[in-house]
């Protein structure tokens, strides 16, 4: 079933593309509107919401993290991401009026349920994100939105990972158009971006994979990595740290960029690898250029610095030791693009350090354990 691939992981990564097309597949009617006929609450409550609380564990977690800078920025609801077992024993402020996201693969994650119990007893809404149907979750949700990934075998998260994002995603777009907060032709606009994603994927997997791959191969004796983003390009870092940490049993840690200065670049020692997210030199303010002074600290202390970027970006190059090239998109959709390296480099170190990459140890698919 693995289809020829190595592992079960590395087929899931080539998967991406097939998988955030079933994603967006049948969800839009002939004149381009988001239809969303899993959305079982009714409209009026959906318009009088006052707040999203995102709740998951781990990777999913990671997902609700790059949507809410999306969600904040398309319907101006106040959006929080809060780990699921976190929020459960908190007293979290939830009301008739909060909307809660319950983002789960498996939808068997035990924290996660404990946590939707928890909001629906408030009085909340819950809309799951989920890419198992049937599960406890969307079962015990008022709606659920499937991702379309197919079964994801490998126990680190890839696949499921893009299509919750374009799922949370897809839930923005439709509160927005249902709220007013857009013009049609806008939302138009965003998803004729999202659905050019999958043959940018495609580009990522098919040119830069070899390159990722040497660069693993280079860098399997490293004892630490940091990993370097800003604005969506912050919960990428962590995603590719802790895929990093699953796989390839490596320290690693996800920094936001801005934060540097503020601690982590204590670390920063001779060789110390560093890999960084850039944001696209179109995108918000001036941010391209504070990274791009981020990069030069960290190298000015003896890092080594391997950078993800837009093709055509061809500023980081005099700073970084390696460059990997990402097709051009928009801020909020660069996500599904610049994980893709940082999934294939934890596999590709793992694969050269001789590891499971489907079955890291100590760790399981599905944790039905509180
Ligand atoms: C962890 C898995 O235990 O659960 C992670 O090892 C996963 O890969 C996390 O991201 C959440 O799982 P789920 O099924 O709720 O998305």
């Amino acid at each position: 079933e693995k289809g020829g691939f190595a592992s079960f992981m590395d087929k899931e990564i080539h998967d991406q593309p097939q998988a955030v097309a079933d994603t967006l597949l049948g969800r839009l009617d002939t004149e381009g509107r988001l239809t969303l006929d899993e959305m079982h609450i009714d409209e009026n409550v959906l318009k009088s919401v006052d707040k999203i609380v995102v709740i998951a564990c781990g990777t999913a977690a990671y997902a609700g993290q790059v949507a809410k800078y999306a969600i904040e920025h398309w319907c101006r609801i106040p959006t929080e991401v809060e780990l699921a077992h976190e929020f459960r024993y908190r007293d979290p402020v939830v009301t008739e009026k909060t909307l809660v996201v319950a983002i789960s693969q498996s939808g068997e994650t035990m924290d996660t349920i404990m946590a939707v119990r928890h909001a629906r007893q408030q009085g909340a809404k819950v809309i799951a994100i989920c890419n198992t149907f049937g599960s406890t979750i969307p079962r015990e949700s008022d709606a659920a939105l499937y991702t379309h990934a197919g079964p994801e075998i490998a126990v680190a998260s890839t696949k499921a990972f893009l299509s919750q994002v374009v799922a949370c995603y897809l839930l923005g777009l439709y509160l927005a158009q249902l709220r007013g907060n857009k013009f049609r032709d806008e939302i138009g606009t965003i998803l004729g971006e999202l659905q050019s994603i999958p043959a940018k994927i495609q580009h990522i997997l098919d040119e830069t994979k070899s390159q990722v791959l040497a660069l693993a191969d280079r860098n399997q004796d490293v004892g630490s990595v940091l990993f370097l983003g800003r604005h969506v390009g912050y919960p990428v870092a962590m995603e590719g740290a802790l895929k990093l940490k699953e796989l390839a049993y490596i320290h690693a840690e996800g920094f936001a960029a801005g934060e540097l200065k503020h601690g982590p670049i204590a670390l920063i020692d001779d060789g110390q690898l560093v890999i960084i997210v850039v944001p696209s030199k179109r995108g918000r303010d001036s941010l391209h250029a504070k990274v791009i002074s981020n990069i030069q600290e960290v190298r000015a202390r003896g890092a080594n610095t391997v950078v993800i970027a837009e093709e055509g970006d061809e500023e980081v190059d005099q700073f970084a030791s390696e460059v990997i090239y990402v097709p051009e998109t928009t801020t909020l959709m660069a996500p599904l693009l610049t994980t893709l390296p940082l999934q294939i480099f934890a596999m590709e170190l793992a694969t050269a350090k001789g590891l499971d990459v489907d079955q890291p140890r100590n760790l399981a698919k599905s944790v039905t354990v509180e």
